[in-house]
């Protein structure tokens, strides 16, 4: 699908962005040139997904679209029993439902910020446990988004009966789409079956971070991604998944599982607050495109052209000396805005700060992952500091040009040397250039 961009002035940016409260979320789309806001839902179906979509069975129970799901589901995954809901968080409250009761402990490498609010909200507490190197943004390690072994173990040995699983992110969002290596996740199995606990995988990004484990871990180059993505699930007690990301649908989510238990009461919360089993708050249009986008996501040129964009813009920036997270991450480039903007005190949201500037400038749209994601304490309603204030860029799948994204790349520079139109890198980073370089394909299209 091929949608319009929409041009604006710098004069027209600032009267919006004032209208919206200084707040991103409050602008309506076409008052952004570039939306690199998130890679959630913002995807480009295939025109095999749009095929699928007019053959959706609509009928309310056993639909063939459910049985189609279910069965690529247990081929790609191998878990038998399926929950289809809206979106990712909806899985995580029907599996949450089930498992999380006050006082739990839920530890992981690290949670989505929708992940431990459904945590807080069952009055259990989500620990993250990171590699130290996870926010030394300096450290180019391959496989960054491994949880820390030690720190698992220590929180299993003290709190063994709070803890009701362990919980992996796959790629790691917060820390910008870092994969987590095999060997880690194999350790991490190990450590559950050695103090009998279940492991749940959030699996928004798992075809992205096989890539990774394809790419950068020893021993996997020969190996398909279907066959690394087997390996990883067959360590799973189940799986949460936001579909909006590497099911390459707008809209769907599920929760899968090899225990039927789990299954059975996961079932009641769905049918209480998403619909019945097989379709679970998703119409069976939705379900066709899903069971379609998942067959297509585990294809290494696809996930090699994907995350090539994101290194490739990634690159650009580093090149410029932009400060950003090392290495580039599988969706997402992550801008250190403590380290762009050393004056602006963290107190002032650095990296909204400078996700505000960057809109001005030049009508892009990104967001801050830092002391306002955060949230405050709920228990004493302090602010809780980021470690490292990031502003994400995160790229939806098979939307932008790289020459859009080399856009982004040069707004970003000019507001770093702080003079729009400067030469740097040897090239005029000449925002109207690239407004008219759009300006002659519109004409070209028509
Ligand atoms: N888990 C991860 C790792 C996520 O990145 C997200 C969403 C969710 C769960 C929740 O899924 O949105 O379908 O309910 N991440 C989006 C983002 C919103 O912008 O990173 P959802």
């Amino acid at each position: 699908m091929v949608e319009r961009i929409h041009y604006s002035t710098r004069e027209q940016r600032e009267k919006w962005i004032q209208e919206a409260d200084y707040n991103l979320f409050n602008l309506r789309s076409d008052q952004v040139f570039i939306d690199l806001l998130t890679d959630s839902g913002t995807g480009a179906m295939s025109e095999q997904q749009w095929a699928a979509l007019m053959a959706g069975d609509e009928s309310y129970a056993g639909s063939s679209s459910f049985h189609k799901l279910q069965g690529t589901v247990a081929d790609i995954f191998g878990l038998q029993f399926l929950l289809p809901v809206h979106q990712g968080r909806a899985a995580e409250n029907a599996l949450f439902s089930v498992l999380v009761k006050p006082g739990d402990i839920i530890p992981a490498n690290s949670h989505f910020d929708t992940t431990r609010a459904h945590i807080e909200y069952r009055k259990a507490a989500a620990v993250d446990c990171p590699e130290d190197v996870a926010l030394n943004t300096l450290v180019d390690e391959p496989l960054k988004g491994n949880i820390n072994l030690s720190v698992l173990r220590k929180i299993l040995e003290e709190h063994h009966e709070k803890v009701p699983f362990i919980l992996l992110t796959l790629t790691c969002n917060v820390t910008g789409g870092q994969p987590i290596s095999m060997e880690n996740i194999t350790a991490v199995k190990q450590i559950a079956t050695d103090y009998g606990k279940p492991l749940v995988i959030d699996s928004a990004r798992f075809a992205e971070n096989a890539w990774f484990i394809q790419q950068r871990e020893h021993g996997f180059r020969q190996r398909s991604i279907h066959e690394i993505t087997r390996q990883i699930f067959l360590m799973a007690d189940a799986m949460l998944m936001s579909a909006k990301k590497d099911g390459l649908v707008n809209i769907g989510g599920f929760m899968a599982t090899r225990h039927q238990d789990w299954f059975d009461a996961a079932t009641e919360h769905v049918i209480l607050f998403e619909g019945f089993r097989t379709y679970g708050g998703l119409a069976g249009r939705d379900l066709n495109a899903l069971a379609e986008g998942l067959t297509e996501v585990v294809c290494a040129e696809y996930l090699g052209s994907r995350i090539g964009q994101t290194q490739r813009f990634g690159q650009i920036l580093i090149d410029a000396g932009i400060p950003i997270q090392r290495p580039v991450g599988g969706h997402a480039v992550l801008v250190n805005a403590g380290s762009f903007l050393p004056a602006v005190p963290q107190e002032e949201y650095v990296a909204q700060t400078l996700a505000l500037e960057l809109y001005v400038e030049a009508g892009v749209r990104g967001v801050e992952i830092g002391t306002l994601l955060n949230g405050r304490d709920p228990s004493t309603g302090r602010e809780r500091f980021a470690e490292v204030e990031f502003l994400r860029f995160a790229i939806p799948r098979r939307v932008y040009s790289n020459e859009q994204m080399e856009y982004v790349a040069r707004a970003l520079i000019n507001l770093y040397f702080g003079c729009p139109g400067i030469v740097h890198c040897g090239r005029k980073a000449n925002l109207e250039t690239f407004y008219c370089a759009f300006e002659s394909q519109r004409a070209e299209v028509g």
